[in-house]
């Protein structure tokens, strides 16, 4: 990450990431579609072991092609693609999804199976499990969503936060290397949104996964990601820690963001109190222990 004349910060070109904890690297990829448009271009990005990366960006910038990449559902027409040390732009890796579980943006292009039990077992029974296994990993994953009560249910026919919840569980069920959730909390209530920032939180710090989301939700972005990539016009823009972008309101004004409420606060504050806004609380508790402070 550099700076430049104007304080906004750049993201370093497919910068030199340590090879011991890089599982995915995105080296200038580009994706046009059939009919033309541009989906990517010049697009770098990596991911790194234990860590939660978040895309945020407005729509249309390409968070979710790129996310069609990482598990090789679209190849790059330039560039390349590397996941856990294996080049995958060939387009010669049919197991990918064992590495990389992504959970699409639109529920409706996971779900197929006759029941939701079916549905999350579907990739356990890919992986070589027995029946009575799979079934006990996915009634568990389903657990883990707080949607266990569905598991008798018709896919088809259950509510848009629902079938999000089902989604990320056939994920989870397999436990990949990698999780990629696009807007996961889009459709879900209050209570839901909690539960599922809590698991990804877990799968970090619990199970020593890595997780990459694609939101709009800039407040949970800088709840929980080590590392926000701002999207734009198909490729990352800026990159750094939650305080380093949410904090340069110059950036975030220039991406056509929002600043997340508790950095908004602070400013706020500091503003009124006429002090320089150096602290830079990111989490809530953050900022109440900090008001607190005599
Ligand atoms: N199947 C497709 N065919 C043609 N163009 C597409 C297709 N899918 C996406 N695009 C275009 O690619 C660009 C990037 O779209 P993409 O869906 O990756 O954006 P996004 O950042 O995920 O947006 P959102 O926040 O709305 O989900 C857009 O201009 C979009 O119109
Ligand atoms: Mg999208």
């Amino acid at each position: 990450m550099k700076m430049n004349e104007t304080t906004t910060i750049v993201a370093a070109h497919c910068q030199q990431v340590d090879p011991e904890r890089e599982l995915i690297h995105v080296d200038c990829a580009s994706h046009i579609y059939p009919d033309g448009s541009i989906g990517i271009h010049d697009m770098c990005f990596y991911v790194q072991k234990n860590e939660i990366v978040a895309l945020c960006g407005p729509n249309g910038s390409g968070k979710s092609t790129l996310i069609e990449h990482l598990n090789g559902l679209l190849m790059p027409s330039q560039g390349k693609i590397t996941v856990n040390g294996n080049v995958i732009s060939g387009g010669d890796r049919t197991d990918l999804w064992k590495e990389v579980g992504v959970v699409f943006q639109q529920s409706d292009d996971q779900l197929f199976a006759p029941t939701v039990l079916d549905d999350v077992m579907f990739g356990l029974l890919n992986l070589g499990m027995d029946r009575d296994e799979a079934k006990a990993k996915a009634i568990m994953a389903l657990g883990e969503v707080g949607a266990v009560d569905l598991i008798e249910k018709l896919p088809n026919y259950l509510s848009g936060g629902q079938k999000r919840l089902v989604s990320i569980a056939g994920i989870l069920a397999m436990r990949p290397l990698i999780i990629v959730l696009d807007e996961p909390t889009s459709d879900l209530d209050p209570v839901n949104c909690d539960r599922i920032e809590q698991l990804i939180s877990d799968l970090k710090t619990r199970f020593g996964m890595s997780v990459v989301i694609a939101t709009h939700d800039l407040d949970l972005a800088a709840r929980i990601a080590d590392r926000i990539c701002l999207v734009r016009d198909g490729s990352v823009f800026a990159e750094g820690t939650p305080a380093e972008i949410f904090y340069n309101t110059v950036l975030i004004r220039e991406a056509g963001l929002k600043i997340p409420l508790v950095i908004n606060l602070y400013l706020g504050y500091c503003e009124e109190m006429g002090i320089e806004p150096k602290l830079r609380p990111i989490k809530g508790s953050e900022l109440i222990a900090l008001l607190k402070r005599p």
